[in-house]
């Protein structure tokens, strides 16, 4: 088979525009695998670029976030290829082995892919510039900018350390040893890239254990890395300039993305679906504990290891739910299920409060604003603040609402999955941010005997 370089700019997405969903009758059935984990798609192609040697990268994530990682390695002489569905070559050039890029890197709307390539740039011998959508634009990046220029890398940004940036690399960079204000697997796994590149140890106090994607997968390519709980945090130390392996990466199925079926199945009734393969990393799995919590059937069949990460069959069932209290110390590993969490929430009966959320405002958009608006406008009662949300449930939701996606791809798959409950239906004004992260959504989801309706049609 012939090998496919990807190239620079995904195109533009069958998904685009105005989208609905019907339930099926009898609830959802059937015996899925959801795609490959978005987190550990990005490290597996970046990683190995670093590496030294051949890897084969086996389901992995062909989603649009994803597909900017691959194209950003090659501009700058990775040799990254697809070779068929999911599979995946890297021939890495080396810890500091990238050059510098002819060209913008643009990121699309992926803030992982912008801030882990910071990190692997900050040891780059010239200049790199990097942009991403309007999404990206907004986002935060002065708490990469802030430990990397420590290390010895320079940037410059717009105004509040927005996007576009200019990296200029350093081919000295200092270890650091920095205690990070947030519990961001981004913010940790990019000073973990740029230590990669300095003589010694970094090491990195986070205030609670956010997913570790990144330490695996070093480990298993040779690098000195460990980790242990400080004080009621998570330390996590690399000993830089290692000889890192290329290593083979079969990539588990997103927790993240599984989550919408997930969802979907417990709260339409009938339901009884089986999804594959799961990423169950404790790191990322507090979604599932706050389902049971709700009172949920899902039930984890064949726990196994998977390339160094745990995995799982879940099978899920048509459950009534009850509200809950979710504790803010569970929020690094369910940071991205919120929005399908307050889907939830809103045919649970009782309240679900959702508490040291804040990091949601600094999303693919602000998400606490965008879940709270949305279900407002579907007849949900929501109260927010700047940290948490309640969601007031009920066994009926309205709908009949347009909910704008904001270029938030779970905004965008949650409300779909609202619109299988409600009395009217719910549209979302945008389909297409769903193919950063799960491109197959829709025909995963009819597998399931979900029906999609575009309302202008
Ligand atoms: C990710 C980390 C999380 C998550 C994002 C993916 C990663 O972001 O929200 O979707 O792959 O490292 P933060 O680390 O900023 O919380």
């Amino acid at each position: 088979m012939r090998a496919e370089t990807p190239a620079a700019s995904p195109p533009q997405n069958a998904l685009a525009g105005p989208l609905t969903a019907c339930p099926p009758k009898a609830g959802l059935n059937g015996d899925v695998r959801p795609p490959g984990d978005k987190s550990i798609s990005h490290r597996a192609l970046l990683l190995n670029a670093l590496g030294v040697g051949h890897a084969e990268v086996t389901g992995l994530l062909e989603g649009e976030d994803v597909l900017r990682t691959a194209a950003a390695l090659n501009a700058m002489g990775a040799h990254i290829q697809r070779c068929a569905d999911g599979v995946w070559t890297v021939d890495g050039v080396g810890v500091q082995g990238l050059a510098e890029p002819e060209d913008v890197l643009d990121m699309g709307n992926s803030g992982t892919a912008a801030r882990l390539l910071a990190g692997a740039l900050a040891g780059l011998d010239g200049i790199a510039c990097m942009t991403g959508d309007g999404s990206l634009r907004g986002r935060p990046m002065q708490r990469v900018i802030g430990p990397l220029e420590a290390m010895g890398a320079r940037f410059m940004a717009r105004s509040g350390g927005r996007m576009p940036l200019v990296i200029h690399g350093s081919k000295s960079l200092t270890p650091l040893d920095y205690a990070s204000p947030v519990a961001s697997a981004q913010v940790k796994s990019a000073i973990l890239l740029a230590g990669l590149a300095a003589p010694g140890e970094t090491r990195i106090v986070e205030p609670a254990m956010s997913r570790d994607h990144t330490e695996r997968m070093l480990k298993r390519m040779g690098a000195d890395v460990s980790s242990e709980a400080v004080g009621t945090g998570w330390g996590i130390s690399l000993q830089g300039q290692p000889e890192l392996t290329a290593i083979d990466v079969d990539v588990p199925a997103d927790p993240s993305s599984a989550a919408f079926p997930l969802v979907a199945a417990l709260i339409t009734p009938g339901s009884d679906v089986r999804l594959r393969h799961i990423c169950l990393n404790p790191a990322r799995a507090g979604l599932i504990t706050a389902l049971q919590e709700m009172g949920g059937d899902i039930v984890l069949e064949n726990a196994r290891d998977a390339g160094g990460e745990p995995v799982a069959d879940l099978r899920v069932r048509g459950s009534a739910l009850k509200g809950i209290t979710v504790p803010p110390e569970r929020a690094p590993s369910m940071i991205d299920e919120y929005p399908i969490l307050s889907i939830a929430a809103a045919v649970a009966e009782g309240e679900t409060r959702m508490l040291g959320i804040h990091e949601l405002r600094v999303k693919e958009t602000d998400r606490i604003a965008a879940m709270a608006n949305g279900l407002k406008a579907a007849g949900v009662r929501v109260a927010a603040d700047d940290d948490s949300m309640t969601v007031i449930g009920g066994r009926s939701v309205p709908g009949g609402a347009i909910v704008a996606t904001e270029l938030d791809h779970r905004i965008a798959m949650s409300f779909l999955v609202l619109s299988l409950v409600s009395d009217a239906p719910v549209v979302v004004d945008d389909a297409a941010p769903v193919a950063t992260s799960f491109p197959t959504f829709v025909s995963l989801m009819q597998g399931l005997g979900v029906a999609f309706e575009r309302p202008d049609a």
